[in-house]
């Protein structure tokens, strides 16, 4: 069976395609139209379809429009109702719903050849569940948590041989995940964007408003949950964008933060009765990126696993609809999904760009030099992934020794300063170094540096002493262990830093050729791409 899914409704279009129980390509729109977020995420733009990561999903199959047996989109406006009665602000949502009705037509219009026919909706919250619960072999409890989906702003379900069972779902208003693009836009951030930056400002506040927020916002006892009118000026005045950061903003998303925690502990520990106990929850939604609530669930919750969908936010739902059409769970083996390139297009590119390249014998022992040596590294290798984490195949790699690595990264990157940078560390080491989830391959879970090792890697070690780990494994990742271990090798310290292969502001690299623009305009000291090696000085000697 060939099924192509679809993300489109509110933010982060995306396409992932699933053949004959395979994920043969997930990709989402940003990483061909480098619009970050690939549209505003506003009613208005749910016309525009993730046309060129769809196009280029099939074009990897080597399949038409016409061979595909359905195309899931992660949206059913026949569930759905106009806001005023939703509880919703929202005077243009009627236009999301007109748009969404006529998806199939607009999607038959961007794939020539595609029968509108073929085009089924699945509910957003389904096409959540699936994107988690049968991405594991074993039978699961499952918590989809995000802004909305039709009229509902969560579910709670199990899945038994593939088959969901929907347990319990809130209604909108009430949603924790608009809780949170709230107070994201009240810090003066891009709501349904910048969420992750109010976690990691939360570490730096204290949550003095707390006593307020569990009125506020609070678990009904029955699995679901009611979140009050907020006045959110009452406890802090609005952020604008430009202007300066207070200790009370801090105080309001630590507040906030830790609130949210408690609520989804709750909401984990009802799912977890409620399903039958299975050993296994999985997540995904939005509000699953927030990697200190998914610890303290893993930690306190009463699962024995938890297992989140790299791309949890919505550009996962196109490969959660597209599994739940073809119903059978598809084990999630790797997030690189995306577009790779051969190493002979790799040198064709750096040839027509007339840089000056080598081939070592090993780039992970170049790169490893490289850091040893304090520098930076843009690291190009394999196929890019899916879902917003650089999980070493579009990753800008550092030095985790040196304190002011943090301040040299922001500032190549040109982001705020209180922003973190996170480490990926050999598997093998990983007690050694940090307590928490393991193994933590996708980056989705904050975890304690041991006391030990804070002075060892300042570069990664959060202000409260945390660190949001990637674990690398060596049958999974071969050539990354390689770097990491050949690191170690030279510097004793089993730990890099890795973010994202970009600039503020801009998606993540996703071509060779912008891999090299970024090279070109960023103080970066090698260019790793496949295995080629470009070094800086030789690149623009004076
Ligand atoms: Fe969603």
């Amino acid at each position: 069976m060939r099924v192509l899914g679809v993300n489109a409704i509110f933010h982060d279009p995306a396409a992932a395609l699933v053949v004959d129980g395979r994920v043969v390509a997930a990709a989402e729109e940003e990483r061909f139209s480098r619009r970050k977020h690939g549209k505003r995420p506003v009613p208005f733009a749910a016309w525009e379809l993730p046309e060129l990561a769809a196009a280029w999903c099939l074009e990897e199959a080597g399949l038409r429009p016409d061979d595909l047996d359905a195309v899931a989109y992660s949206f059913d406006p026949g569930l759905s109702r106009d806001a005023k009665s939703l509880g919703l602000d929202d005077p243009w949502d009627h236009l999301r719903l007109d748009y969404a009705r006529r998806a199939p037509q607009f999607l038959a219009a961007a794939l020539p050849g595609l029968d509108p026919a073929i085009v089924r909706f699945v509910p957003h919250h389904v096409a959540h569940a699936a994107s988690a619960g049968l991405s594991v072999p074993e039978d699961n409890a499952v918590l989809v948590l995000d802004g909305r989906g039709e009229v509902a702003g969560h579910l709670a379900g199990a899945y038994r041989g593939g088959e969901l069972s929907v347990l319990r779902t809130q209604e909108l208003p009430h949603s924790l995940g608009l809780l949170y693009e709230d107070l994201t836009r009240h810090l003066g951030f891009l709501h349904s964007s910048d969420e992750y930056k109010v976690m990691a400002l939360a570490s730096y506040g204290k949550p003095r408003f707390l006593s307020l927020f569990r009125e506020l916002v609070r678990p009904t006892g029955d699995g679901g949950f009611q979140v009050d009118r907020i006045d959110w000026a009452a406890m802090a005045k609005p952020r604008g964008a430009s202007e300066e950061m207070t200790d009370t903003h801090a105080d309001l998303a630590s507040s906030v933060q830790t609130r949210l925690e408690e609520v989804i502990l709750d909401l984990a520990r009802w799912t977890y009765e409620a399903a039958g106990a299975p050993p296994t929850l999985t997540m995904a939604g939005g509000t699953a990126l927030n990697c200190v609530a998914n610890a303290r669930i893993a930690a306190e919750g009463p699962f024995e696993r938890v297992w989140v969908q790299p791309a949890a936010g919505d550009s996962g739902t196109a490969l959660g609809a597209a599994l739940a059409v073809t119903g059978e769970p598809v084990p999630f083996g790797t997030a690189a999904l995306g577009r790779g390139w051969s190493d002979e297009a790799l040198e064709a590119e750096l040839r027509r760009a007339g840089l000056p390249y080598t081939r070592p014998a090993s780039i992970a022992e170049e790169a490893a030099k490289v850091l040893a040596a304090n520098g930076i590294v843009a690291w190009y290798q394999g196929r890019s992934e899916y879902g917003p984490r650089a999980l070493g195949h579009r990753s800008l790699l550092a030095h985790p020794g040196d304190a002011d690595t943090q301040t040299r990264m922001n500032d190549v990157k040109g982001r705020e300063q209180f922003r973190p940078i996170a480490p990926m560390v050999r598997a093998e080491r990983f007690a050694d170094i940090f307590e928490g989830v393991y193994p933590s391959p996708y980056m989705l879970f904050v975890h304690n540096v041991r006391p030990a090792w804070r002075d060892r890697i300042p570069a990664v070690t959060h202000v409260d002493g945390t660190a949001r780990v990637q674990t690398v494994h060596q049958d999974s990742e071969p050539l990354v262990a390689a770097m990491l271990a050949e690191f170690e090798k030279l510097t004793g310290l089993p730990v890099v830093v890795n973010t994202s292969l970009n600039t503020a502001g801009r998606p993540m690299v996703d071509t060779p050729r912008e891999a090299m623009e970024l090279f070109g305009s960023a103080p970066v000291d090698l260019l790793a791409l496949g295995p080629f090696a470009v070094h800086r000085g030789k690149a623009f000697a004076a």
